[in-house]
This record gives structure tokens, C-alpha cells and sequence, in this order.
């Protein structure tokens, strides 16, 4: 790194948040299957990162905020189509494909875990939707559909995010999933 001009992209709650979501993810999805409460507690702990983040979106720092980074339709559109001709502008902070990730992200793990409250709610009568038990059976089979479906499509979703990760280190020549552990990345040229 020597000669180059690093600078401070992403504050260290961004940093931890980034990789303690990845994290639960990885466990919510692994105790899916298990009926257990360890299941619930992943997912809530998820809703609460989730909670912070948006929080520090509004306040946070220069290129934590979603005033940064979310783009309009065209402009992603506009940008996809540079990613495929290998000729994408370098961003500091979220580039304009990487912004409509987060958002998407953020908003298919709230639905997941809203479905998986829910169907906690129809199926034990628990949690803060616990009046959703006298719903009955077909309800449970609703709830359970949705959940596995919204959970499936955010881990769909995060694979084209790493794949998108790889994809833009290779195109800028530098390395993104460092930059997400340090903090820091090459100056803008
Ligand atoms: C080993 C797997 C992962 C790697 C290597 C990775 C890497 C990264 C990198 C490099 C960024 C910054 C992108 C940029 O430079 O614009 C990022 C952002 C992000 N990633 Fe991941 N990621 C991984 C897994 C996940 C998972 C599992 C989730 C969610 C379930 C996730 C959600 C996010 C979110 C929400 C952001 C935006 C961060 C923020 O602004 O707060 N990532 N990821
Ligand atoms: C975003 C976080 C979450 C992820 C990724 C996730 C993922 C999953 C997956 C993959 C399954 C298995 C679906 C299947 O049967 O194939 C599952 C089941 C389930 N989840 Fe979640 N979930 C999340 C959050 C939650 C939350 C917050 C709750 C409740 C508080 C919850 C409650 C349940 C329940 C009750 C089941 C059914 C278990 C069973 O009866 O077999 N989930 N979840």
C-alpha cells in the first residue's frame, strides 16, 4: 500500500454491523430447520441490527447514509449496463448497483424475519405476534410458505451480492472484502 493515499470509507458501526448480519444470517439459516429457540433468537438479534442500521443511515457517517448511496431505477439500470461493458465508474462508498443491494438486503431479511415472528405467533402462540394463534391451520401453512420463501430469496440475494462483491474488486483492481474489515480504501484516483 505504500505510495497510495488511503482514506477512512466505512466507521466502524457499519464494519460491525456488516459482519455480525452475515453472521446471524448464517446461523438463522442454519437453525431453520431445528424448531428451535435458538432460531428466534438469531432472527430478533437480525431485526435489531437491522433497526440500528437504518437509524445510523439517517445520522451516520458521509457514506453510511442512504442519501450516499440509494439511487433511482434509471441510474442503477444505467450502471448494471456499465458493469456488463467493463466500463463502471469507481465509487468510494456503495456504488449505485451496490446501494439497490443493501436495500434490497434490508428489506427481504425484514420480511423474513416479520414472517418468522408470524408464523412463531400462529404456530406456539408466543412472541409479539402471539394472537395470530387463532388463526388455525391454514394460516400456519400461509405464514410457513411466506417465511421460507422470503428467506430463500435473501439468501439468493446475498450470493449475487458477494458474486457483485468479487465481480467490482476484480473490475477496480482492489480488494472490497478487506476494505469492509479496515475501513479503508485507495483514495479517489
Ligand atoms: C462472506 C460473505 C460476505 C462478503 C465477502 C461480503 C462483503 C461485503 C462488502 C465488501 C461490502 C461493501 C460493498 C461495497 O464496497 O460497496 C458489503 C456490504 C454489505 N453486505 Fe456483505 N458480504 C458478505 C455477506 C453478507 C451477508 C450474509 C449479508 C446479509 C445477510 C450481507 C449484507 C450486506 C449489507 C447490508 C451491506 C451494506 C453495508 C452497509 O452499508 O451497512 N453481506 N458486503
Ligand atoms: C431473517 C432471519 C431469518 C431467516 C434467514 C430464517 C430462515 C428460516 C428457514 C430457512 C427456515 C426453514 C424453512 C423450511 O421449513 O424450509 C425457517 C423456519 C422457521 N423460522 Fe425462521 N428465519 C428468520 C427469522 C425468524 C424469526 C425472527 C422467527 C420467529 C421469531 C422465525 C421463526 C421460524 C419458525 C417458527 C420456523 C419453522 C420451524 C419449524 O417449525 O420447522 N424465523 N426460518
Amino acid at each position: 500500500m505504500q505510495g497510495m493515499t488511503m482514506v477512512r470509507v466505512w466507521d466502524p458501526l457499519v464494519r460491525v454491523f456488516h459482519w455480525s448480519l452475515a453472521l446471524t444470517f448464517a446461523a438463522a439459516w442454519l437453525t431453520g430447520e431445528d424448531e428451535s429457540a435458538l432460531h428466534d433468537v438469531f432472527g430478533y438479534a437480525i431485526l435489531a441490527l437491522i433497526g440500528v442500521r437504518l437509524i445510523w443511515g439517517l445520522l451516520g457517517t458521509r457514506y453510511a447514509r442512504f442519501s450516499d448511496f440509494v439511487r433511482g431505477p434509471a441510474t442503477v439500470l444505467a450502471y448494471l449496463q456499465d458493469i456488463a461493458r467493463s466500463r463502471a465508474q469507481r465509487h468510494l462508498g456503495h456504488n449505485p448497483a451496490g446501494g439497490a443491494m443493501v436495500v434490497a438486503l434490508l428489506l427481504s431479511l425484514i420480511a423474513t424475519a416479520l414472517t418468522g415472528m408470524g408464523l412463531e405467533g400462529v404456530q406456539s402462540g408466543t412472541g409479539l405476534f402471539a394472537n395470530l394463534h387463532d388463526l388455525g391451520h391454514d394460516a400456519e401453512e400461509w405464514f410457513e410458505e411466506l417465511h421460507e420463501l422470503f428467506a430463500n430469496f435473501s439468501i439468493f440475494l446475498v450470493f449475487v451480492h458477494v458474486a457483485g462483491v468479487l465481480l467490482a474488486s476484480f473490475q477496480h483492481g482492489e480488494n472490497l472484502v478487506r476494505a469492509m474489515i479496515t475501513g479503508r480504501k485507495r483514495a479517489a484516483d
